[in-house]
């Protein structure tokens, strides 16, 4: 088998040059190799947002009971809401149209005037990609605390910076503090109930309500083998995700009381939020959370299994924490200071002719370089078993690859 030199000038240089036949494969910016004799399998681990309704889904979206939900009168949208709020042992939940609005509504009903100020995790993905909606639409004030490695934060630190001195006028008002379990940006780390019982405690100490950012709560449950509920039961309020892990196309739910509910609605219509007959939507979420909930310990072996490969590689390419991979999220640095996130990813997702050779077929993983100079990569229900073998072989291939490149360095 010929030699072949990849070299990477960047995102720029897309060719590979095959040396013996002398033959150029040009990579398109899709990074697929022409000719199209090699068959490519695509494996996206880029979010577990970019899942696909399978065909029960679709049927029950089809299928679905509607009404005008303006008046409260969609059945499906009716019964989502129930199903929800007995899955978070809570009186009441919403159906809204996505996770960041789920957020900025339960920041706007826990704080109901201008000047008044939210605690929360400098990784929390509330502070960090929502665009500061709570300063920007709500008027609310947001103070960071320094996330942990495993998603939690320092208590003190939080008492420290909860608002002693209201009601001096210099001050805000501190009136809530939010939570994000499972939490991204660490990498999926659940959680511990030590942690947020403590929290609770602190929280009722000071009169503050608790909301969990569950976009991913059923991770959550099925790491730690519990029902949600039980895990709520340290929250005021939670906003959980129907389009992520659970394969729904759109779609939150936020869970409270019925008091907290009733406001919720009105601040979800101020920002756009009311839906008509959009049991055809909530019809899909029923699906997600009856039937998708179990399935999510695939993801979260696989993930695993992918994370245990980047430490088995011949040459240590690779810094992950395997017993840190709770649930469907990996994220790992890169050892080499000759490799970058972007040149790694950007090198899983081209497929070379040779690769095909050695692994059998094309596989084009697709990654994203994450927060703070690292990779991340995340498991949901189209990455099957086999897609992460044939992941861990294309990591592999690339590993070696960079070995060799970095090797005549
Ligand atoms: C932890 C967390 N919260 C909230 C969101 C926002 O959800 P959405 O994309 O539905 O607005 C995300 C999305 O990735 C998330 O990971």
């Amino acid at each position: 088998m010929s030699s072949v030199i990849l070299r990477c000038l960047g995102r720029q240089a897309r060719h590979i040059k095959q040396s013996a036949g002398k033959r150029r494969y040009r990579v398109s910016s899709e990074g697929s190799v022409q000719p199209s004799s090699v068959s490519v399998k695509t494996v996206d681990l880029r979010s577990d947002t970019v899942t696909q309704p399978g065909p029960a889904m679709r049927r029950a979206m089809a299928e679905a009971e509607v009404g005008d939900d303006g008046y409260g009168e969609d059945p499906s949208v009716n019964k989502l809401q129930e199903l929800a709020a007995h899955l978070f042992g809570m009186e009441a939940s919403l159906f809204v149209p996505s996770g960041t609005m789920s957020n900025l509504i339960s920041v706007m009903t826990h704080c109901r005037e201008r000047g008044e100020e939210i605690i929360v995790g400098d990784q929390a993905h509330l502070h960090v990609y929502e665009q500061g909606g709570s300063a920007q639409c709500a008027g609310v004030h947001a103070r960071s605390v320094r996330n942990n490695p495993d998603g939690t934060f320092d208590l003190d630190e939080v008492e420290s910076k909860i608002q002693h001195y209201f009601p001096d006028s210099h001050y805000p008002r501190t009136r809530l503090i939010c939570v994000e379990n499972t939490h991204n940006i660490t990498g999926g780390r659940v959680l511990p109930h030590s942690f947020l019982k403590e929290l609770r405690a602190l929280a009722d100490r000071y009169g503050l309500a608790v909301h969990m950012d569950g976009a991913r709560l059923m991770n959550a449950a099925v790491a730690m083998r519990v029902q949600p509920s039980e895990i709520l039961q340290y929250a005021d309020s939670v906003s959980m995700c129907l389009s992520k892990g659970l394969g729904a196309p759109v779609g939150s739910l936020l869970g409270g009381t019925k008091p907290f509910v009733e406001k919720a609605v009105r601040a979800r219509n101020v920002l756009g939020g009311g839906m008509r007959q959009v049991g055809i939507l909530a019809a899909a979420g029923i699906v997600a959370i009856t039937d998708m909930v179990e399935r999510l310990q695939d993801d979260h072996r696989n993930a695993k299994a992918f994370a245990q490969a980047l430490l088995q590689t011949k040459e240590p390419l690779y810094m992950v924490d395997v017993e840190a991979v709770e649930t469907n999220i990996v994220v790992f640095k890169m050892l080499n200071p000759h490799v970058s996130p972007d040149e790694f990813c950007w090198r899983m997702k081209g497929v070379t002719v040779e690769e095909a050779e050695v692994i059998g077929q094309g596989v084009r993983v697709l990654m994203q370089p994450h927060y703070d100079n690292s990779v991340r990569a995340v498991w949901h229900l189209n990455v099957s078993e086999e897609d992460t073998r044939l992941a861990i072989h294309k990591m592999a291939y690339v590993t070696e690859q960079f070995n060799q490149e970095t090797s005549r360095l």
